[in-house]
């Protein structure tokens, strides 16, 4: 079985881990903090952090392992989507890397590793944890929201997906406007959790299918805050808890609406949630919920494999390289690339 170094610079968190015998035995992260006094992440300085970091992250990673370059079987990288420039980072390091060694290359979907992060085994993995196929898949992170009908590791079809902002981008949009500082899903939720989710009301925005809008919530709660300083200039600052839990609860409440429906449409009753989104305990309580009501088989990943991660991504080249899918030596980053594998 062989032995992975993976790569992930697709956004502003440089990440690599080393998978063997199918095993992650670590997963390095460095967050970049350069973004936060910008209100969110400005793309020059995202790919110049990701240069500085690449290498001493690589290095730590194949430092504790305890594994050399002459271990490694293949290099994967995220190939897209994400930023131009960042993927470039990630890809030329993979590549040159993969060179100097003759080794192959493996690409990966960076939407594909989100899905496939609930296959990560680890040194904590729950025997019984594994989705079984086919699963519905709600992956929401800060670029996509996508309901995916997930056949196999390599079989998977996109069946509903935003049309404008991405949820975890709605997140962030409502606490820029409430003035909290970037990225700020996780500040909603840690607010929410003391406040009153009926207090106020957002409308939905109701879409053909399967798809999902959140540009009119995001509105909606600009002129909410906008009304309410006119009546109290610390409107905010008065109401912060209860504002946070109730446009969680809405924004929540629209993604599991769509989750239900597919679920109806499909007739799938395993349901998974990924990506950075489902770090948030207000969707991961309310799935659980339903979940039971409805008597859904539910995963739901460890928080360190929610936001973005090498596991991932060595999940994935793990089952690539199985196939003997490696990637061409021209193969380039594609900011907008697609993974529907059917
Ligand atoms: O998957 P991810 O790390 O990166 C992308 O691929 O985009 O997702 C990042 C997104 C950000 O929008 C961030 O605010 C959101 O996930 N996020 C959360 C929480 N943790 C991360 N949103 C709400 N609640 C959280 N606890
Ligand atoms: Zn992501």
């Amino acid at each position: 079985m062989p032995t992975i170094l993976a790569i992930e610079s697709s956004c502003d968190e440089t990440s690599a881990a080393l998978i063997t015998h199918g095993k992650v035995l670590n997963n390095i992260i460095a967050s970049q903090a350069d973004h936060v006094k910008y209100g969110g992440v400005v793309p020059e300085l995202a790919s110049r952090a990701h240069q500085r970091n690449i290498v001493v992250v690589v290095d730590e990673a194949m430092r504790k392992a305890g594994i050399k370059n002459e271990d490694l079987d293949a290099v994967a990288v995220t190939m897209g989507p994400g930023l131009m420039g960042s993927l470039l980072v990630g890809v030329s390091f993979a590549k040159g890397l993969a060179v100097s060694l003759n080794i192959p290359l493996l690409e990966v979907n960076h939407m594909h590793a989100h899905v496939l992060s609930h296959f990560i085994f680890d040194d904590h993995l729950k025997e019984n944890a594994l989705p079984e196929f086919p699963f519905l898949c709600l992956t929401v992170s800060g670029g996509h929201t996508q309901l995916v009908v997930v056949r196999d590791f390599l079989d998977m079809e996109i069946i509903g997906e935003t049309q404008d902002d991405a949820a975890g981008e709605a997140f962030d949009k409502a606490a820029k406007i409430m003035g909290l500082p970037y990225p700020g899903g996780p500040l909603v939720d840690r607010y929410a959790q003391e406040g009153d989710a009926s207090r106020f009301k957002f409308p939905d925005t109701e879409m053909p299918g399967l798809d999902f809008s959140f540009s009119g919530i995001k509105t909606a709660f600009l002129y909410f805050i906008r009304d309410g300083k006119e009546k109290d200039s610390h409107f905010v600052e008065h109401n912060l808890n209860d504002i946070c839990a109730s446009i969680q609860h809405k924004i929540v409440d629209m993604l599991l609406s769509r989750l239900e429906k597919a679920c109806r449409q499909t007739g799938i009753k395993n349901v998974a949630i990924a990506g950075g989104v489902s770090a948030n305990s207000g969707l991961r309580k309310e799935l659980k919920k339903r979940g039971e009501k409805l008597r859904w088989q539910m995963h739901i990943p460890d928080f360190q494999y929610c936001t973005d991660n090498a596991a991932m991504i060595a999940m994935v080249a793990h089952i690539k390289y199985r196939n003997g899918d490696f990637a061409a030596p021209d193969c380039a980053p594609v900011a907008n690339l697609r993974f529907e594998t059917r």
